[in-house]
């Protein structure tokens, strides 16, 4: 089905990466690299095969190694084209072509929400897609699904997976009525609930397709958790003026932002990588899967 309807796509990166300390003193989260792409490069290439071409990062203080990954390199180019090095010089080209990539800096910490709000400007009118800098999808990537979703029901729609209860409070969490499939209607939302309040096992992901009516309802949202505006309170002050569907994805999701996610994407990411995959196979069989732990 060809995707329509999102031309747009706002990666917040502006968080400080606490949960990846002492790793992220100096450098952002969201240029961990996973195999060999730093993880917010699998966020650009998601929204891109998406088919969206503009693409706001949210970045802050101490982020700059982002955009200096998304820029021409002229140094390196030049030192890759006198040793004649192609295939290189053409990745590095590709990523600095990847999209029409622009930047806004959040000037404070002040939420997921905050960040967000901070695109009402580029974004205008149109309905856009976030994708968090620090969560990997794919097979397929949950930004395809949502647009396709999207352009059947027309509303905001969040990705959602179901997780086990014990984990539930690390995420925003829905109350949602099953329409079929993998769609939901969202009755309720709440960020980070304990496990008596979590309405559902549904976690929103990191991935959303937003109607631009979000930046309004984020505008009256109050701080919640942690003192932050939050997208998840944001969403709920938006159901009272808009209905807000959920789609239950069928992709993998990765998230990198805490040490053993990271650790299991890369192994799962390097397997299937075809220059390492095979040696890392054989590795993990004789030397890892023999130990006793
Ligand atoms: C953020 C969102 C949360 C969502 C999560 C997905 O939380 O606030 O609603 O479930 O991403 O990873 P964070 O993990 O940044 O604290």
């Amino acid at each position: 089905m060809a995707l329509k309807g999102i031309g747009k796509a706002v990666i917040p990166a502006a968080g400080l990466g606490t949960r990846f300390l002492p790793l992220t003193k100096a450098q952002p989260k969201e240029m961990i690299p996973v195999v060999d792409k730093p993880t917010i490069q699998y966020a650009v290439e998601e929204a891109v095969q998406s088919g969206i071409n503009d693409i706001l990062i949210i970045t802050g203080r101490g982020k700059r190694a982002i955009e200096d990954h998304f820029d021409r390199s002229f140094e390196l180019e030049a030192t890759l084209r006198e040793k004649n090095d192609l295939a290189n010089l053409a990745e590095l080209e590709s990523i600095a072509q990847l999209a029409e990539i622009h930047y806004i800096r959040q000037k404070h910490p002040a939420g997921l929400g905050h960040a967000i709000l901070c695109a009402a400007k580029h974004v205008g009118q149109e309905s856009f897609a976030v994708l968090l800098g620090d969560i990997i999808t794919d097979d397929p990537p949950s930004t395809c699904e949502l647009v396709e979703a999207y352009n059947d029901v027309g509303t905001s729609i969040i990705a959602v997976e179901q997780v086990p209860m014990e984990k539930i409070s690390s995420y925003g969490v829905i109350k949602g009525g099953h329409l079929g499939g993998g769609l939901y209607e969202v009755e309720d939302l709440i960020e980070k609930p304990s496990l008596d309040e979590a309405p559902s096992n549904l976690a929103v992901l990191g991935r959303y397709v937003l109607t631009p009516g979000i930046f309004a309802a984020l505008e009256r949202t109050p701080p919640g958790r942690g003192g932050e505006i939050q997208l998840t309170d944001g969403l709920k002050t938006l159901l009272d003026k808009e209905r807000i569907c959920a789609l239950e994805v069928t992709g993998r999701r990765f998230d990198i932002g805490n040490k053993l996610d990271w650790l299991k994407a890369t192994v799962e990411l390097a397997l299937a990588d075809e220059e390492i995959g095979p040696e890392l196979r054989e590795f993990l069989k004789e030397t890892v899967a023999c130990r006793e732990f």
